[in-house]
């Protein structure tokens, strides 16, 4: 069979071409490819980005239907993740779910949701009136996370309620574990159902044997992966994949044009085109590369006195993680006296090393294809000074049990449609909430749309306010916080 080149990159060369033709432009974006661009971002960015800046001219082909350059750039994606069909995404993984679970279910219709969803899941469910029914994570004591609900737990849920249409599994989560995937899809086809794994996280996993198995590897009939997050396309971009059987490919593609732009950048989808040729080309070298810098660090910061980086030795400990991706570095600070939020500050602020997030114990460092040895020198430096100079005495503080489901009263699509009142969380007990709450990290909502606040609900929320940790959707002063209840 005729392999295609993953070399090339037919999106970008279209661009190319386009741009030499130098056409005068008599179209969107009103810049007018840098011409009426403002001197600052100019003096930023460099003229050279702006002619590129285009949506949806003459050849350079339209998201909605792809053809062309476009859909060789698709099917280039495709045969290199190895699935049927690849969707370039503007709007991140969040559209992805969006438009998957839409395509999954119908309104009024069941699906099995593992409670460990980002909250673009939640609003998938909303958006679709779909009926969730949620799997319980586990909490991991030892790891201070919440984890992932049981392979049997999914069993248990199907057996008992044949109305279900979907499953939506998040695997990996922020912090690079992953649970028992083939165990998850091969139980959902048993009940011949569709099956969409969140895989935001892992769209690197592929093409390095070190990395944990993608749920591509195990037939998920959707899988989705941010590349902005791990691989280097830009901000926003994404890709969704298909395989062809229980979904209807028509219906998702429908769905992704009714919400996204209408205005695709061009160098949203450019840069995908590059990361897939990046990958394919010399994505085995780079992920080396970025292990090796990721494993050398874990070693020099798990020898500095008091700092603990988790191994996947601790992280199969936990019942329900099966894997752990190298290239995340999750770095217990309570030895060295101070809470994870407190470690993120300084080392921010005065040590200039950014992580990409904090919890009451733990700072988590991605490392990606992006590194080299100097600056893992420099972090292991940071991360000596962070020891030393603001070693501390902070009460250690323990990341709080997660409350029980809170039971769901309304559909989301009810709550969320319903008039709703803002009250103060404290005299919020026994409402129905009209939104989400999202403690972060991790970033898992604690109480959804429709959904009645309890007493532990409230509690939860407090304790993550009174250590400086972000709880996203809460309106009001901070020390007055308020949420939003159906009237
Ligand atoms: C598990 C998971 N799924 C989906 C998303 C949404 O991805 P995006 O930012 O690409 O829209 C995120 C974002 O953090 C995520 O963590």
């Amino acid at each position: 069979m005729h392999k295609p080149d993953q070399s090339r990159t037919p999106y970008i060369d279209g661009l190319i071409k386009y741009v030499q033709e130098n056409r005068l432009p008599f179209h969107m974006p009103g810049h007018k490819q840098g011409q009426g661009i403002h001197p600052l971002l100019k003096s930023i960015l460099g003229d050279k980005v702006f002619p590129y800046d285009l949506t949806e001219v003459d050849g350079v082909a339209n998201l909605n239907s792809p053809t062309g350059i476009l859909k060789e750039a698709q099917d280039l994606a495709a045969d290199l993740y190895k699935v049927d069909q690849t969707f370039f995404l503007i709007n991140g993984s969040t559209v992805g779910n969006q438009a998957a679970m839409l395509t999954m279910a119908n309104r009024g219709e069941k699906v099995l949701v593992t409670r460990n969803a980002h909250r673009s899941v939640y609003g998938a469910l909303a958006l679709g009136g779909l009926i969730p029914t949620y799997l319980q994570p586990l909490y991991d004591q030892n790891l201070g996370m919440i984890t992932f609900p049981l392979p049997q737990q999914l069993e248990d849920a199907l057996k008992k309620d044949t109305s279900i249409k979907g499953v939506i599994l998040t695997s990996p989560n922020y912090y690079g574990f992953s649970t028992y995937i083939k165990e998850f899809i091969d139980i959902t086809h048993r009940y011949n159902l569709p099956i969409l794994v969140d895989e935001a996280h892992g769209a690197h996993y592929p093409f390095h044997p070190q990395l944990p198995p993608s749920a591509i590897e195990y037939g998920a009939d959707l899988v989705l992966h941010s590349t902005h997050k791990t691989l280097s396309s830009f901000t926003q971009s994404s890709l969704l994949h298909l395989k062809k059987g229980k979904i209807d490919a028509y219906k998702l593609n429908s769905y992704l044009n009714i919400l996204e732009s209408s205005s695709p950048s061009c160098l949203l989808l450019m840069s995908l085109d590059a990361a897939r040729m990046q990958m394919a080309t010399q994505g085995y070298e780079l992920l080396s590369q970025a292990i090796a810098c990721a494993e050398w660090l874990r070693n020099e910061i798990n020898s500095i006195s008091g700092l603990q980086v988790y191994t996947n030795e601790k992280a199969k400990t936990s019942k329900a993680i099966a894997d752990m991706d190298p290239t995340k570095l999750t770095i217990m600070v309570n030895g060295i006296g101070l809470n994870g939020y407190e470690a993120d500050k300084i080392l921010g602020r005065e040590l200039k090393i950014e992580p990409e997030l904090a919890d009451h114990k733990k700072v988590l460092l991605f490392i990606t294809i992006g590194e080299d040895l100097s600056r893992m020198k420099e972090v292991k430096k940071a991360f000596e000074i962070l020891a030393t100079r603001y070693r501390n005495t902070t009460k250690p503080i323990t990341y709080p049990h997660p409350p029980p489901l809170p039971p769901q009263e309304l559909t989301p699509e009810e709550a969320l449609k319903s008039s709703s009142e803002s009250v103060e969380l404290l005299s919020s007990l026994g409402r129905v909430s009209a939104q989400m709450v999202t403690p972060y990290p991790p970033g898992l909502p604690v109480i959804s749309y429709g959904e009645r606040i309890t007493l532990e609900v409230i509690e939860y929320i407090q304790e993550f306010l009174e250590v400086g940790a972000e709880v996203h959707g809460l309106n009001g002063e901070d020390h007055n916080p308020k949420i939003r209840v159906v009237s």
